[in-house]
């Protein structure tokens, strides 16, 4: 046995007992650069996806509204930042982080290059995309690389938040008038095919899914995730009272599971692509932030270079 065999059959056997690998441990390459990009594009989409609900904050129906949205959209930010420091704990720089995002190198989720059209959207988003990203994030509190796994505990605690004030808005204008309840089907409409698509392509059509599974990266495969969010969204839409748009939705008693149509893979692949509806706008809002943001860099670069220069000064 070589020296890389016995450390790769050493990394596993960590990995099989559900010990959890740490920023100086060693580790694979290809480990290292599956949890970069992985973790990083978790980390752009918290950050992008602040930018359909943004656009809400100054138009929410009521102080209350605009309290609970302000506060979920820096959550998010606060994720964002979670993540990208769990990533520079794997050898990447924030600079690159960003630079990746910003040419179009590193991907985000293609669910935030959609529109939001009407409040309903926001409550849309909460139920539907916030409910997608706990069943997939509440696999990931058990992933094997440990900064990951700690961030995501307590991503996971403020994601259930932000999926019950969604479900609450909808609630509420489904008990409103008729005109509501058309925005909130309309906005469902709009929201649940892109929702499935966040758990990624079929398992069969998912080459790294098997590596990712043995490294524990990843926990559960996108099918089962996606099943998951199926069962569970179908009674709450049923307490909502509205139509989920699939007519070939129904309960499989042999299964056990609901039975779901097929995804417009074709569509997935063009947003993904770049050619959703906003991933231009998106993408322009990210940069301007950026550059606009730059004096602030500049000026805690220059605060901690004065303070690291006064302090050696006392010392001596
Ligand atoms: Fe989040
Ligand atoms: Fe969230």
């Amino acid at each position: 046995m070589n020296k890389i065999d016995s450390l790769e059959d050493r990394f596993q056997s960590r990995i099989d007992k559900e010990e959890k690998i740490e920023a100086r441990d060693w580790m694979p390459d290809g480990y290292r650069k599956t949890l970069i990009r992985q973790i990083s594009q978790h980390g752009h989409s918290e950050i992008v996806g602040m930018l359909p609900e943004g656009n809400w904050i100054t138009r929410a129906p009521s102080l209350k509204r605009k309290l609970a949205l302000l506060a979920k959209v820096q959550d998010e930010a606060g994720h964002g930042l979670y993540l990208y420091s769990a990533t520079e704990t794997l050898g990447i720089s924030r600079e690159e982080l960003l630079d990746q995002l910003h040419t179009g190198k590193a991907k985000y989720s293609s669910i935030f290059n959609y529109p939001t059209l009407s409040w309903a959207d926001i409550g849309a988003i909460g139920w539907l995309v916030d409910g997608a990203a706990i069943m997939n994030q509440v696999a990931l509190c058990r992933t094997s690389y440990g900064p990951y796994a700690r961030a995501m505990v307590r991503i996971c605690k403020e994601e259930s938040f932000h999926q019950r004030q969604g479900f609450d808005i909808l609630l509420t204008m489904c008990n409103g008038s008729v005109e509501q309840k058309e925005m909130v089907q309309d906005a469902v409409n709009r929201w649940w095919w892109p929702s499935l698509m966040m758990f990624g392509p079929n398992d069969s059509d998912s080459p790294h899914s098997a590596q990712s599974l043995k490294w524990k990266v990843k926990r559960l495969s996108n099918d089962e995730l996606r099943q998951r969010f199926v069962d569970m969204t179908i009674p709450q839409a049923k307490i909502l009272g509205i139509e989920l748009p699939d007519p070939l939705l129904i309960y499989n008693e042999t299964r056990g599971h609901y039975d779901f149509g097929e995804i417009d893979w074709e569509e997935f692949r063009q947003v993904v692509g770049g050619n959703g509806p906003c991933n231009k706008e998106r993408m322009a809002a990210r940069i301007k932030a950026h550059e606009e943001g730059s004096w602030i860099r500049e000026a805690a670069v220059a605060y901690a270079e004065k303070k690291k220069n006064y302090e050696k000064a006392s010392v001596a």
